[in-house]
């Protein structure tokens, strides 16, 4: 192992801990697909982080009224996501029994107890309490500091408000824990900037980011739905939801809401 005292100099390994990556597996099979799987797991959780740090940065940039920087690091979190819906590739590669073989150790693990992932979610406006479990919430602070802040999209709106578009201030000014429901008068703003792209450059340049990050997690989730229905059909999630059918609903959300719906007013 590296560190203090170790005489073997090998500096990749020491500045980026790898010995202590690899040490990271601990397959409890002699499948050797369960290697495989554990490995793509924090391979995606590492990039769901990839992707929250650059929702953060975008958020910040937002917050001192830089929406070119704010579009650049929400271009950076659109090629993490892509990486990440590529790497269902290598999950497809297991065959249903190669997944049967060792799905039992899982217990009740499911990735819906992702910390990563719901505080990617919060990040960027989903905040559907449902999804997380309280023990979760006091478990890991980071999760609820982030549930407590203003997401992306609540920052967007400000930013929005401040650029002398008319965004009511019942939502400038909302509780930033509370789930975000779709509002028409948002939905008209954004019918404004796409009437005149011109006039509002930048912020239709922003606009068009944030629908490629909410098409990126919604692709991912696609994907997600057909390799669960691939590995298991019909049956149940070791989560205890009802598996692919649960997904099916998750499937319906969609981030920015009403960047999607005003597409049908112009
Ligand atoms: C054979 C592979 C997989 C299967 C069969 C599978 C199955 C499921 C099922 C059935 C659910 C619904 C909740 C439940 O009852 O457990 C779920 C949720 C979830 N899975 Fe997977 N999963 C697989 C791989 C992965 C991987 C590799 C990741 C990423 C590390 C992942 C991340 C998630 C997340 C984040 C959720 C929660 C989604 C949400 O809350 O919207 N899954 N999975």
């Amino acid at each position: 192992m590296s560190g203090a005292g170790c005489p073997y100099d090998n500096q990749y390994v020491d500045y980026a801990r790898m010995d202590d990556l690899h040490s990271l597996q601990e397959p409890r099979t002699d499948s050797p697909f369960e290697m495989s799987f554990i490995l793509i797991s924090q391979v995606k959780e590492l990039l769901f982080r990839m992707v929250y740090l650059e929702v953060d940065q975008a958020r910040a940039r937002l917050r001192e009224d830089r929406p070119e920087a704010a579009c650049r690091a929400l271009g950076r979190a659109v090629r993490s996501q892509r990486v990440l819906i590529s790497s269902w590739e290598s999950m497809n590669a297991l065959t249903v029994d190669e997944f049967l073989g060792f799905r039992e150790i899982l217990g009740q693990a499911s990735g819906t107890q992702s910390f990563m992932y719901r505080m990617l979610e919060f990040a960027l406006g989903n905040r559907d309490l449902t999804m997380v479990r309280t023990s979760d919430l006091d478990a890991f602070p980071q999760l609820r500091a982030e549930w407590e802040r203003p997401s992306l999209y609540d920052e967007v709106l400000r930013f929005l408000a401040r650029a002398g578009l008319p965004v009511p201030e019942r939502l400038t000014d909302r509780d930033p824990s509370a789930p975000y429901t779709s509002d028409l008068d948002v939905e008209k703003v954004w019918t404004t900037v796409y009437r005149a792209p011109g006039e509002f450059r930048t912020v239709y340049d922003l606009a068009e980011q944030l629908l490629e990050v909410a098409y990126q997690f919604s692709h991912w989730r696609a994907a997600h739905l057909l390799v669960v229905e691939r590995m298991l059909g019909g049956k149940r999630g070791s989560g205890g939801s009802d598996g692919a059918a649960w997904l099916r609903a998750v499937n319906e959300h969609r981030f920015f809401p009403e960047l999607w719906t005003m597409r049908s007013a112009l």
